[in-house]
């Protein structure tokens, strides 16, 4: 017999109400949970990803159930003499049960729109190689292909290698960006 479920349905809104925040932490603390993470693994994954930038989230329910989401992030960087509009996409979760079925790819595709409606200039990730390929990338991601530096919540600072960016309404820009060698330097916290 043919599953029929309701069609997922992508919202995206600015804030959440303690309700809707408490369902949204639960869907990251079901994706992100690492069996066997140590109390240090779990405090410097903690520091490393804040999310003081976030102007939103995009959310994807099928019914009244919450599946999907992620994050939408915004800061002014400082970049080469001038301020980019970086946008930003953090916390991408898609609930165990209903992973395989393009809701990543079209929440994201959703939450980028919405960074450009926002005039956000640029977007950032951060991925690993494998899935910034495979998800990222269908969005317009490109690997920064070069270190990039920020701050943890605890002040530390931290270098990594794992950067991607995607144009939003600056493409010449997000070029530039990327063909740079020096060390990028998000100036605040990784998303
Ligand atoms: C990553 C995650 C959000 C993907 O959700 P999803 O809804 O299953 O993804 P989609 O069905 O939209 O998949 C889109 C593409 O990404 C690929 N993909 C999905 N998860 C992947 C993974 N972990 N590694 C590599 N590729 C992956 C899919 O195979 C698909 O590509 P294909 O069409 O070529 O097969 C989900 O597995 C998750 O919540 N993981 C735990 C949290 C996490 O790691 N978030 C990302 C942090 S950067």
């Amino acid at each position: 017999m043919t599953e029929h479920l309701p069609k997922p349905a992508i919202t995206i809104v600015d804030t959440l109400d303690p309700v809707q925040q408490e369902i949204f932490d639960r869907l990251l603390a079901t994706a992100f949970h690492k069996p066997g993470q140590t109390e240090e693994e779990h405090w410097a994954s903690n520091d490393r990803y804040g999310s003081d930038d976030k102007v939103g989230y995009a959310l994807t329910h099928v019914g009244d159930r919450l599946v999907g989401g992620m994050l939408l992030l915004e800061r002014a960087l400082p970049y080469g003499g001038r301020t980019v509009r970086l946008g930003g996409i953090g916390g991408v979760a898609t609930h165990p049960d209903w992973r395989g079925r393009g809701i990543a790819e079209a929440t994201l595709r959703a939450a980028m729109d919405d960074l450009r409606r926002r005039g956000a200039e640029v977007a950032y990730l951060c991925a690993v190689p494998e899935l910034g390929r495979r998800l990222y990338a269908k969005v317009g991601f490109a690997p920064l292909g070069r270190p990039y530096t920020y701050r943890g919540r605890s002040g530390k600072e931290y270098t990594d290698h794992d950067g991607w960016l995607a144009p939003l309404t600056d493409p010449a820009l997000c070029a530039a960006m990327l063909a740079d060698t020096a060390t990028l330097d998000l100036a605040g916290s990784n998303w």
